[in-house]
């Protein structure tokens, strides 16, 4: 009986002379190679698409960042230490906190009501051309909603008929983790004829905004944002009377590209105006609702920096011949001063806020050159927090590799050369005092923003901070860059850390900053109807 010959037989025929012996080995070798090529990129396909609904907390590998939870952690798997040791089994398991419990006071009765209600229209913006976009009371940007410090703000959310649901997600402010906004990691997407109240309480002052989290990208480009203002609450003790010099007037200027290219500043294409007599000083909130980061500068006047996201500089000086860089979500509040004759101009590419007497004229110029530094920009002053006694030292690596993301190839963004649930998942305690360097050698710059919680800038290549204090959630990381940040861990919940360029977070440039002992019942996945992106 014949042996049945072998598929891949092991050996050339005797015959054979050597050089074909080796072009036969070679053939052979080939073959087997691109066999197994095939199928490790099989595997890598197979092994990268996700289930139909799976957690937040599952995307991504736990990383202590060298602080407590790596013992619980290996404990609950039932690891054993490096040392060879088993964990002790008295080791602390920390309580758990579901993310639905994490509100403002339920009892606490609201000082600002809204009620916004979403709905997927064709947008008609003066002199612009229509587009398939979306509303809030019928118009976009929303309305601009404005509390004072200490005020209970409520925002119940309508989504009318917008079919992929919708969710408000409060840029900026460190509310409490229910009321994020981030569909499928803090809640469900509100679908149409649905409707999720938000509560918070305006503990911060400044300048911050909203804008979907379902669907985002599509979401806020078609126009579902809007400008939200806290101011500081005046102080009624007769002893400390008015704040000194508060503006005469008080500018929201919401810069936005909608669908077809068309800049706008408040809606408005080309020149929006704002009215303002001849020596008014005008403090104008600049924010940056778009994917990229935006130069704004000013004519007309100098101008200092008062505060970049919801955070006061200290000591800013006047500031000419230089724009000022707001990174993509980020905003800069700056102060003007219009003269005499004439008007000022807060000028972005594409877009203008003129602001003076009605009629009043200013032109146009091109951008300066430079920007100004925010990096030795304004006086040094405490920090409250020890970064060399740091809780967790992280590090938030962007690349960029070949790969698949949920079963779809694609050259995706990495973070520290994970991809999809590869990323680390960064865990800490409240209490914590978290060091993070976010370095960039991706190929293009990112906006990075940290939901909950507001980054310390502590250096930038290496270059420590010499000017005021400077807090942002929201950090244009250039290509070849890297800064050390810090944040003190003060807000219990899962938190959303990714790109703020919309695209890039749906192309894997997006991670979780998550609280030992907090889980979610929320579910993400496409049979969830949840795409925080
Ligand atoms: Cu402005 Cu994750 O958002
Ligand atoms: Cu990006």
């Amino acid at each position: 009986m014949r042996s049945p010959r072998p598929l891949l037989p092991v050996l050339p025929p005797r015959t054979a002379s050597a050089k074909s012996r080796w072009a036969w080995f070679a053939r052979r070798l080939g073959a087997v190679l691109g066999l197994v090529a095939i199928a490790l990129v099989g595997w890598m396909w197979w092994a990268s698409v996700l289930p139909g609904s799976y957690s937040a907390l599952d995307m991504g590998v736990p990383d202590f960042g060298g602080g407590a939870g790596s013992d619980t952690h290996a404990a609950a798997h039932g690891h054993v230490s490096a040392a060879g040791t088993a964990v002790a089994a008295s080791a602390p398991v920390a309580e758990q906190t579901s993310v639905p419990d994490l509100t403002a006071d339920p009892d606490r009765p609201a000082d600002v009501r809204v009620e916004l209600t979403a709905r997927a229209e064709r947008v008609t913006l003066p002199g612009a051309e229509p587009f398939d976009g979306f509303t809030l009371n019928g118009s976009t940007p929303g309305p601009t909603i404005r509390a004072t410090e200490g005020q209970l703000v409520e925002v119940v959310l309508r989504n009318d008929d917008v079919p992929a649901g919708v969710t408000a997600h409060w840029h900026g402010v460190d509310v409490p983790n229910a009321m994020d906004g981030v569909a499928g990691v803090t809640q469900d997407a509100v679908m149409p004829g649905e409707a999720f109240t938000y509560r918070f309480v305006a503990e911060q002052v400044g300048t911050f905004w909203y804008h979907a989290h379902q669907a985002s990208h599509p979401q806020v480009v078609g126009g579902l944002f809007g400008a939200l203002i806290l101011d500081p609450a005046t102080e009624t003790d007769a002893a400390t009377a008015v704040p000194a010099n508060p503006p005469a007037v008080d500018a929201v200027a919401a810069i936005h590209t909608y669908p077809g290219g068309q800049r706008t500043i408040n809606g408005a294409l080309e020149d929006s105006h704002q009215d303002a007599a001849p020596g008014d000083i005008v403090r104008v909130r600049l924010i940056n609702t778009d994917s990229t980061p935006t130069s704004a500068w000013v004519t007309g006047s100098s101008f200092r920096v008062l505060a970049v996201d919801g955070h006061d500089l200290v000591g800013p000086t006047d500031v000419a011949d230089h724009g000022v860089q707001i990174t993509a979500g980020g905003r800069a509040d700056v102060e003007v001063r219009v003269p005499e004759s004439g008007a000022v101009r807060v000028q972005v590419p594409g877009a203008s806020l003129v602001i003076g007497p009605d009629g009043a004229h200013v032109d146009q110029v091109s951008a300066p050159r430079d920007q100004l530094d925010l990096l030795s920009y304004g006086e040094p002053a405490p920090i409250g927090l020890d970064p060399a006694a740091a809780d967790r030292r992280f590090t938030y690596d962007i690349g960029r590799l070949p790969g698949f993301l949920d079963g779809r190839p694609g050259y995706w963004w990495t973070i520290n050369g994970g991809l999809g649930a590869g990323v680390p998942m960064y865990m800490v305690d409240e209490g914590d005092v978290v060091v993070m360097t976010v370095s960039n050698s991706s190929g293009e710059g990112h906006p990075m923003h940290l939901h909950g919680h507001h980054l310390l800038v502590l250096s930038r290549d290496g270059v420590p901070s010499s000017g005021s204090p400077w807090w942002v959630d929201s950090l244009d990381v250039a290509h070849g860059e890297s800064y050390e940040v810090a944040f003190i861990a003060d807000n219990p919940g899962v938190w959303m850390d990714h790109c703020h360029n919309l695209p890039h977070a749906a192309e894997g440039l997006m991670t979780h900053v998550a609280y030992n002992g907090v889980t979610t019942p929320f579910r993400l996945g496409r049979d969830t109807g949840n795409d925080p992106e």
